[in-house]
C-alpha cells in the first residue's frame, strides 16, 4: 500500500515539476520588446474595444470574460477568466498576449489581425469588466 503512495506521489511530483510554475502563481515574464508598454487610450475606448471583442474574442472568452463562450467549452486549457486575469497583470501583459497568443492552448495571436490601436482597445474593455 505504501508503495502505491510512493509511485503516486512521485508521478504527481513529476506532473508537477513537467508543467513548471502554476500559470496562475506567477505569469510568466514579459518579452522586453513589449514589458513597460503603457495604455495611452482613455477609459472611453472601451466602447470600441467592446466590438472588437464581440467579433473575435467572445465566442472563447464569453460575454464577461468569464471564459465560458460556447466556443471553449471543449478547450483545454480552457479560455482564461479576463477580469480575473487583469486584476493581477499589466497592461504590458495583456497587449503582449493579446499581440502573440499564447503557445501550447488555443490563444493565437492577433497582431496580423488587430493594429496596435485596436488591441489597446480591447485591453480598455478587458480593464471595463467586472
Ligand atoms: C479559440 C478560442 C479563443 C479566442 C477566439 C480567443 N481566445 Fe484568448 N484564450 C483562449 C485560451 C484557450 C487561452 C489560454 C488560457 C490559459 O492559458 O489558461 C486564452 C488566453 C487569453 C489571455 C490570457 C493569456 C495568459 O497569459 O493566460 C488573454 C489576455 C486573452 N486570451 C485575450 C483574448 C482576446 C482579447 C481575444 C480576442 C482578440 C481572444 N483572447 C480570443 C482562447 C481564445
Amino acid at each position: 500500500m505504501k508503495k502505491i503512495l510512493f509511485v503516486v506521489l512521485s508521478l504527481f511530483a513529476f506532473v508537477l515539476s513537467a508543467c513548471g510554475t502554476p500559470a496562475a502563481a506567477t505569469p510568466e515574464a514579459i518579452p522586453a520588446e513589449f514589458a513597460g508598454k503603457t495604455n495611452t487610450l482613455g477609459a472611453d475606448s472601451a466602447t470600441a474595444g467592446a466590438e472588437i471583442y464581440k467579433t473575435y474574442c467572445l465566442a472563447c472568452h464569453g460575454e464577461k470574460g468569464a471564459g465560458d463562450g460556447p466556443a471553449g467549452v471543449g478547450l483545454s486549457p480552457k479560455p482564461k477568466d479576463l477580469p480575473e486575469l487583469a486584476a493581477t497583470v499589466g497592461d504590458d501583459y495583456l497587449f503582449w498576449r493579446i499581440a502573440k497568443g499564447k503557445p501550447g492552448t488555443s490563444m493565437v495571436g492577433w497582431q496580423g489581425t488587430l493594429d496596435d490601436e485596436k488591441i489597446w482597445q480591447v485591453v480598455s474593455f478587458i480593464r471595463s469588466l467586472k
